[in-house]
């Protein structure tokens, strides 16, 4: 459903529940910068207004997310502090090819991967976590990143028909080396 090529294994859940803290704060910024990336997109693409709705609506909803991690952080007591982000995001669109239209399909499936991952981690967070509001938080975003995934790939698909599918494939594997070869920090993407 994901299109993973990998699954998260036990070490890192127990890497998250020792330092949830800065889980939170790291989860916060990818809320935040997913909604971001989403408007960047319009912007850079004004001419693919088929994209602008669904881009559109997603960044609200990613900010709707920044919130209730904003309430979260607060409920406990956390600030939210600027944090070196996990090398992911970065080595993950190292693949990106740089013509169009392929930078836009590579873009839109490298999000589409991005989603699936958090929608797997906050999954198994929402399982792992002993504060009962934050099991029932985690676990209310998982649908919503889940259908996150599916409307990057979609979109990806309706730029590039036939083609999308089986680049989501590569991407996924090297997604999933990147994961592999990342610095063990608490974050939701090392
Ligand atoms: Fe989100
Ligand atoms: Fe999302």
């Amino acid at each position: 459903l994901l299109n993973l090529a990998a699954e998260t294994g036990p070490s890192w859940v127990e890497r998250a529940l020792a330092d949830l803290d800065a889980i939170l704060i790291d989860h916060a910024h990818c809320e935040k910068k997913a909604a971001g990336t989403a408007v960047n997109l319009i912007f850079r693409y004004p001419q693919h207004a088929d994209l602008h709705r669904a881009l559109s609506q997603l960044a609200r909803e990613e900010l709707r997310h920044f919130e209730g991690v904003l309430d979260q952080l607060a409920r406990r007591g956390i600030a939210l502090a600027a944090q070196r982000p996990a090398p992911y995001a970065g080595r993950l669109r190292q693949e990106i090819r740089s013509r169009e239209p392929a930078r836009l399909v590579d873009t839109l499936l490298c999000c589409a991967l991005i989603e699936a991952r958090s929608c797997e981690r906050l999954g198994l967070l929402a399982r792992a976590v002993d504060d009962p509001e934050l099991r029932r938080f985690f676990g209310a975003l998982v649908a919503s990143e889940a259908r996150h995934h599916g409307i990057y790939a979609e979109l990806a698909e309706s730029v590039a028909p036939g083609e999308a599918r089986g680049r989501l494939r590569a991407l996924a594997a090297h997604e999933a080396r990147v994961l592999a070869a990342s610095p063990a920090l608490p974050r939701l993407h090392a």
